[in-house]
């Protein structure tokens, strides 16, 4: 998933670019409706122990999947409200269990400045942590300049990052297989 509700969202051109570099034997699943992930509450909690119907969406498509990778932007050195959200609402027991639980991650990210997210990912890496998920330590992929990589359709124009995505996605797949706990 992509931390950003924006339309145009650099990162969910990253997210896309990445699935698009995927290994034979690995498909990515776009989840794409963060939006719809209410803000936490735990009196929403309580009044619904299944979770909102948003929260319930994303914590199945999450549950459902091997690894979970995310692409980041950096909102004042950090990452965006509606992702920690979103994370917040993973990281509870719920009917699937703590779905963040000992799963794979990946976070990668890009922004428009010349840092690439290097703050965001930081501070995402350590949420995924307590949440105790197993966070991909390297290779790590912070996209600088972000509006020269890509065309006006969002479409990668950029070699050298094609091949390092290609890269890191391999690297994920490795990683997914190395760590991944039998269900
Ligand atoms: C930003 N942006 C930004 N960029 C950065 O490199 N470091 C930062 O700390 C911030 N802070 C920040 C705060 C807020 C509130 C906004 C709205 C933006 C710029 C940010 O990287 C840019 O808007 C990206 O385009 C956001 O990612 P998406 O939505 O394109 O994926």
């Amino acid at each position: 998933m992509a931390g950003s509700l924006r339309r145009a969202s650099w990162n969910r051109h990253l997210l896309h670019a990445a699935a698009a570099q995927a290994p034979a034997g690995m498909t990515i699943e776009v989840f794409d409706a963060l939006a719809a992930v209410p803000l936490f509450d735990e009196d929403l909690e309580l009044a619904q122990p299944d979770g909102p119907p948003g929260v319930r969406a994303l914590r199945t498509a999450v549950a459902a999947a091997d690894g979970l990778l995310i692409a980041t932007p950096e909102y004042n050195h950090a990452l965006p409200g509606v992702l920690k959200n979103a994370l917040d609402w993973l990281s509870r027991e719920s009917p699937q269990g703590e779905v963040l639980t000992e799963r794979p991650v990946a976070v990668l990210g890009a922004s428009g400045g010349p840092w690439g997210t290097r703050l965001a990912q930081a501070s995402l890496r350590q949420v995924l942590h307590t949440c105790g998920a197993l966070v991909m330590p390297s290779p790590t992929l912070f996209v600088a300049h972000a509006a020269q990589r890509f065309d006006a359709q969002g479409q990668l124009a950029d070699p050298a990052l094609q091949a390092s995505l290609s890269r890191f996605m391999q690297a994920f797949a490795a990683w997914i297989g190395r760590v991944a706990v039998p269900a």
